[in-house]
Protein backbone atom coordinates (compact mmCIF):
# COMPACT_ATOMS: atom_id res chain seq x y z
CA UNK A 1 0.00 0.00 0.00
CA UNK A 2 2.61 2.64 1.18
CA UNK A 3 5.95 2.47 -0.71
CA UNK A 4 8.73 4.58 1.48
CA UNK A 5 12.21 4.96 -1.05
CA UNK A 6 15.07 5.91 -0.14
CA UNK A 7 13.75 8.63 1.76
CA UNK A 8 16.17 11.34 3.20
CA UNK A 9 15.87 14.40 4.96
CA UNK A 10 18.09 17.52 5.90
CA UNK A 11 17.14 20.35 8.45
CA UNK A 12 19.93 22.62 7.73
CA UNK A 13 23.34 20.74 8.75
CA UNK A 14 20.89 17.79 10.21
CA UNK A 15 20.40 14.83 8.73
CA UNK A 16 16.89 13.85 10.22
CA UNK A 17 16.20 10.79 7.84
CA UNK A 18 18.91 9.30 5.65
CA UNK A 19 18.05 6.75 3.30
CA UNK A 20 14.72 5.19 4.41
CA UNK A 21 13.38 2.16 2.79
CA UNK A 22 10.57 -0.02 3.90
CA UNK A 23 7.01 -1.41 2.55
CA UNK A 24 3.63 -1.00 4.57
CA UNK A 25 1.22 -3.64 3.35
CA UNK A 26 -2.24 -2.90 3.30
CA UNK A 27 -4.48 -4.05 6.16
CA UNK A 28 -1.35 -4.22 9.60
CA UNK A 29 -0.72 -2.02 11.97
CA UNK A 30 3.12 -0.80 11.59
CA UNK A 31 4.88 0.96 14.51
CA UNK A 32 7.81 2.85 13.60
CA UNK A 33 10.06 3.08 17.11
CA UNK A 34 12.81 4.38 18.02
CA UNK A 35 14.69 7.12 20.57
CA UNK A 36 13.68 10.93 20.62
CA UNK A 37 15.13 12.71 17.52
CA UNK A 38 15.27 9.25 15.47
CA UNK A 39 13.34 10.95 13.10
CA UNK A 40 9.68 9.24 13.14
CA UNK A 41 7.55 12.54 13.23
CA UNK A 42 9.61 13.88 10.33
CA UNK A 43 8.83 10.29 8.29
CA UNK A 44 5.20 10.62 8.93
CA UNK A 45 5.83 14.63 8.06
CA UNK A 46 7.05 13.44 5.07
CA UNK A 47 4.03 11.02 4.55
CA UNK A 48 1.56 13.39 4.98
CA UNK A 49 2.60 16.38 2.73
CA UNK A 50 4.09 18.39 5.08
CA UNK A 51 7.75 18.54 4.19
CA UNK A 52 9.18 17.64 1.16
CA UNK A 53 11.60 14.84 1.42
CA UNK A 54 15.28 15.86 -0.15
CA UNK A 55 15.67 12.70 -2.00
CA UNK A 56 13.59 9.54 -2.11
CA UNK A 57 10.57 9.48 -3.09
CA UNK A 58 6.26 7.94 -1.42
CA UNK A 59 3.97 5.60 -3.34
CA UNK A 60 0.56 5.40 -1.77
CA UNK A 61 -1.33 2.73 -4.41
CA UNK A 62 1.19 2.94 -6.66
CA UNK A 63 0.93 6.77 -7.20
CA UNK A 64 3.99 8.88 -6.07
CA UNK A 65 2.86 11.62 -3.55
CA UNK A 66 5.84 12.87 -2.49
CA UNK A 67 5.32 16.47 -4.13
CA UNK A 68 1.69 16.78 -3.26
CA UNK A 69 -0.01 19.31 -0.89
CA UNK A 70 -1.42 17.59 2.71
CA UNK A 71 -4.66 17.98 1.06
CA UNK A 72 -4.46 16.77 -1.57
CA UNK A 73 -3.02 13.30 0.01
CA UNK A 74 -5.65 13.54 2.70
CA UNK A 75 -8.08 13.29 -0.22
CA UNK A 76 -6.26 10.64 -1.76
CA UNK A 77 -6.69 8.80 1.89
CA UNK A 78 -3.85 9.21 4.06
CA UNK A 79 -5.18 10.70 7.41
CA UNK A 80 -3.07 11.82 10.63
CA UNK A 81 -3.12 12.65 14.32
CA UNK A 82 -0.01 14.58 16.04
CA UNK A 83 2.20 14.26 18.83
CA UNK A 84 0.45 17.17 20.45
CA UNK A 85 -3.10 17.04 20.17
CA UNK A 86 -4.44 19.48 17.37
CA UNK A 87 -8.17 19.87 18.17
CA UNK A 88 -10.22 23.25 17.30
CA UNK A 89 -10.21 23.79 21.44
CA UNK A 90 -13.44 25.99 21.22
CA UNK A 91 -15.24 24.21 18.74
CA UNK A 92 -17.41 21.47 20.56
CA UNK A 93 -16.84 17.49 19.89
CA UNK A 94 -19.71 17.15 16.87
CA UNK A 95 -18.02 20.41 15.41
CA UNK A 96 -14.31 18.73 15.17
CA UNK A 97 -15.81 15.33 13.72
CA UNK A 98 -17.50 17.75 11.34
CA UNK A 99 -14.43 19.48 9.95
CA UNK A 100 -13.06 15.63 8.74
CA UNK A 101 -16.70 15.27 7.33
CA UNK A 102 -16.45 18.27 5.14
CA UNK A 103 -13.27 16.71 2.86
CA UNK A 104 -15.56 14.37 1.67
CA UNK A 105 -18.20 16.34 0.17
CA UNK A 106 -18.71 18.12 -3.10
CA UNK A 107 -19.52 21.51 -1.61
CA UNK A 108 -16.47 20.98 0.83
CA UNK A 109 -15.68 23.36 3.90
CA UNK A 110 -16.39 26.84 1.34
CA UNK A 111 -19.42 26.12 0.23
CA UNK A 112 -20.75 24.82 3.79
CA UNK A 113 -19.17 27.80 5.20
CA UNK A 114 -20.62 30.65 3.07
CA UNK A 115 -24.09 28.95 3.19
CA UNK A 116 -24.08 28.14 -0.68
CA UNK A 117 -27.82 26.31 -1.42
CA UNK A 118 -25.65 23.03 -2.41
CA UNK A 119 -24.35 22.92 1.06
CA UNK A 120 -28.00 23.04 3.36
CA UNK A 121 -28.36 19.34 1.93
CA UNK A 122 -25.30 17.91 2.43
CA UNK A 123 -24.59 19.51 6.22
CA UNK A 124 -27.42 17.59 7.41
CA UNK A 125 -25.78 14.87 6.51
CA UNK A 126 -22.28 15.77 7.57
CA UNK A 127 -24.15 16.24 10.83
CA UNK A 128 -25.32 12.94 10.55
CA UNK A 129 -22.51 10.88 9.67
CA UNK A 130 -20.36 12.91 12.06
CA UNK A 131 -23.17 12.10 14.87
CA UNK A 132 -22.30 7.92 13.89
CA UNK A 133 -18.96 8.60 13.93
CA UNK A 134 -18.79 10.40 17.64
CA UNK A 135 -21.14 6.95 18.37
CA UNK A 136 -18.37 4.80 17.10
CA UNK A 137 -15.57 6.49 19.08
CA UNK A 138 -17.82 5.91 22.46
CA UNK A 139 -17.92 10.03 22.65
CA UNK A 140 -21.72 10.73 21.92
CA UNK A 141 -22.36 11.73 25.53
CA UNK A 142 -19.83 15.03 25.51
CA UNK A 143 -21.19 15.79 21.78
CA UNK A 144 -21.96 19.67 22.64
CA UNK A 145 -18.98 20.13 25.24
CA UNK A 146 -15.77 22.09 24.18
CA UNK A 147 -12.81 19.93 22.86
CA UNK A 148 -10.64 21.55 25.31
CA UNK A 149 -12.70 20.85 27.84
CA UNK A 150 -12.15 16.84 27.50
CA UNK A 151 -9.53 14.91 29.31
CA UNK A 152 -6.95 13.62 27.24
CA UNK A 153 -7.60 10.14 26.96
CA UNK A 154 -10.85 11.46 24.96
CA UNK A 155 -8.68 14.17 23.51
CA UNK A 156 -6.61 11.56 21.52
CA UNK A 157 -9.97 9.51 20.66
CA UNK A 158 -11.34 12.78 19.24
CA UNK A 159 -8.69 13.81 17.35
CA UNK A 160 -8.20 10.17 16.08
CA UNK A 161 -12.51 10.08 15.32
CA UNK A 162 -11.19 13.55 13.41
CA UNK A 163 -9.07 11.65 11.16
CA UNK A 164 -11.38 9.06 10.43
CA UNK A 165 -13.94 10.99 9.60
CA UNK A 166 -12.18 11.74 6.06
CA UNK A 167 -12.38 7.91 5.66
CA UNK A 168 -8.77 7.58 5.54
CA UNK A 169 -7.52 4.12 3.80
CA UNK A 170 -4.17 4.89 5.54
CA UNK A 171 -3.74 6.47 9.23
CA UNK A 172 -1.16 8.13 10.61
CA UNK A 173 -0.68 8.05 14.55
CA UNK A 174 1.82 10.04 16.50
CA UNK A 175 2.20 9.10 20.16
CA UNK A 176 -1.48 8.24 20.84
CA UNK A 177 -0.70 6.97 24.26
CA UNK A 178 1.18 9.82 25.30
CA UNK A 179 -0.33 11.16 28.54
CA UNK A 180 -2.71 8.66 28.89
CA UNK A 181 -2.80 6.10 32.18
CA UNK A 182 -2.78 2.50 32.28
CA UNK A 183 -6.85 1.96 31.52
CA UNK A 184 -6.83 4.78 29.09
CA UNK A 185 -4.02 2.76 27.35
CA UNK A 186 -5.42 -0.39 26.85
CA UNK A 187 -8.43 0.96 26.14
CA UNK A 188 -6.50 2.92 22.73
CA UNK A 189 -4.84 -0.39 22.16
CA UNK A 190 -8.29 -2.24 21.50
CA UNK A 191 -9.64 0.77 19.67
CA UNK A 192 -6.67 1.02 17.13
CA UNK A 193 -6.96 -3.19 16.23
CA UNK A 194 -10.93 -2.21 15.90
CA UNK A 195 -10.19 -0.01 13.25
CA UNK A 196 -7.60 -2.14 11.56
CA UNK A 197 -10.36 -5.29 12.09
CA UNK A 198 -13.74 -3.67 11.50
CA UNK A 199 -12.79 -0.35 9.50
CA UNK A 200 -9.79 -2.14 6.99
CA UNK A 201 -7.70 1.37 7.78
CA UNK A 202 -4.05 0.36 7.57
CA UNK A 203 -2.37 2.12 10.30
CA UNK A 204 1.26 3.70 10.79
CA UNK A 205 1.56 3.76 14.78
CA UNK A 206 4.81 5.84 16.31
CA UNK A 207 4.89 5.15 20.16
CA UNK A 208 7.52 4.80 22.97
CA UNK A 209 4.91 2.64 25.01
CA UNK A 210 6.76 -0.72 24.23
CA UNK A 211 4.01 -3.12 25.48
CA UNK A 212 1.50 -1.45 23.26
CA UNK A 213 3.78 -1.58 20.53
CA UNK A 214 4.57 -4.95 20.64
CA UNK A 215 0.91 -6.27 21.87
CA UNK A 216 -0.94 -4.83 18.57
CA UNK A 217 1.50 -4.26 15.74
CA UNK A 218 1.87 -6.86 12.73
CA UNK A 219 5.29 -5.47 11.86
CA UNK A 220 7.53 -3.34 13.40
CA UNK A 221 10.13 -0.40 12.01
CA UNK A 222 13.23 0.93 14.00
CA UNK A 223 14.71 4.24 13.68
CA UNK A 224 17.92 5.41 15.35
CA UNK A 225 19.19 8.74 14.57
CA UNK A 226 17.68 9.35 11.37
CA UNK A 227 18.83 5.50 10.09
CA UNK A 228 16.92 2.36 10.10
CA UNK A 229 18.14 0.49 12.31
CA UNK A 230 15.89 -3.03 11.88
CA UNK A 231 12.46 -4.10 10.60
CA UNK A 232 10.45 -7.44 11.64
CA UNK A 233 8.04 -8.79 13.95
CA UNK A 234 7.45 -7.83 17.37
CA UNK A 235 9.42 -11.15 17.98
CA UNK A 236 12.29 -10.96 15.90
CA UNK A 237 12.39 -6.67 17.35
CA UNK A 238 12.56 -7.70 20.47
CA UNK A 239 15.41 -10.02 19.93
CA UNK A 240 17.44 -8.06 17.87
CA UNK A 241 20.57 -7.33 19.32
CA UNK A 242 21.22 -3.92 17.28
CA UNK A 243 17.72 -2.97 18.94
CA UNK A 244 18.29 -4.37 22.30
CA UNK A 245 21.75 -2.03 22.61
CA UNK A 246 20.34 1.40 20.92
CA UNK A 247 17.30 0.98 22.34
CA UNK A 248 15.20 -1.37 23.69
CA UNK A 249 18.08 -1.52 26.71
CA UNK A 250 18.93 -4.77 28.47
CA UNK A 251 16.03 -4.98 30.76
CA UNK A 252 13.97 -7.58 30.34
CA UNK A 253 10.91 -5.39 31.76
CA UNK A 254 11.21 -3.22 28.86
CA UNK A 255 11.31 -5.72 26.48
CA UNK A 256 8.56 -7.42 27.85
N1 LIG B 1 11.27 21.65 11.40
C1 LIG B 1 12.46 21.26 11.86
N2 LIG B 1 13.54 22.08 11.77
C2 LIG B 1 14.74 21.70 12.22
N3 LIG B 1 15.00 20.51 12.80
C3 LIG B 1 13.97 19.66 12.92
C4 LIG B 1 12.65 19.97 12.46
N4 LIG B 1 11.83 18.92 12.73
C5 LIG B 1 12.59 18.00 13.31
N5 LIG B 1 13.87 18.42 13.43
C6 LIG B 1 15.00 17.65 13.97
O1 LIG B 1 15.03 16.41 13.27
C7 LIG B 1 15.34 15.35 14.17
C8 LIG B 1 14.24 14.33 14.14
O2 LIG B 1 13.09 14.91 14.78
P1 LIG B 1 11.71 14.15 14.91
O3 LIG B 1 10.77 15.13 15.51
O4 LIG B 1 11.35 13.56 13.61
O5 LIG B 1 12.06 13.00 15.94
P2 LIG B 1 11.11 11.94 16.67
O6 LIG B 1 11.67 10.61 16.38
O7 LIG B 1 9.71 12.20 16.31
O8 LIG B 1 11.37 12.28 18.20
P3 LIG B 1 10.35 12.21 19.47
O9 LIG B 1 10.30 10.78 19.90
O10 LIG B 1 11.02 13.07 20.49
O11 LIG B 1 9.04 12.76 19.02
C9 LIG B 1 15.58 15.98 15.55
O12 LIG B 1 16.95 16.19 15.71
C10 LIG B 1 14.81 17.29 15.44
O13 LIG B 1 15.38 18.27 16.28
MG1 LIG C 1 8.03 12.77 17.33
Amino acid sequence: MLHIENITKYFGGLTALEDISFFVKEGIIEAIIGPNGAGKTTLLNIISGIYAPDKGSVRFKGLEINNTSPYQIAKAGISRTFQHVELFGNMTVLENIMVGRYLRTKAGLFACGFRLPSASAEERAIKRDSEQILEYIGLSHRRNEKASSLPIGEERKLEIGRAIATEPSLLLLDEPASGLNEVETSDLSFFIKKLRDQKNITIILVEHDMRLVMDISDSIVVLDFGKMLAEGTPQEIQNNKLVIDAYLGEDEEVCL
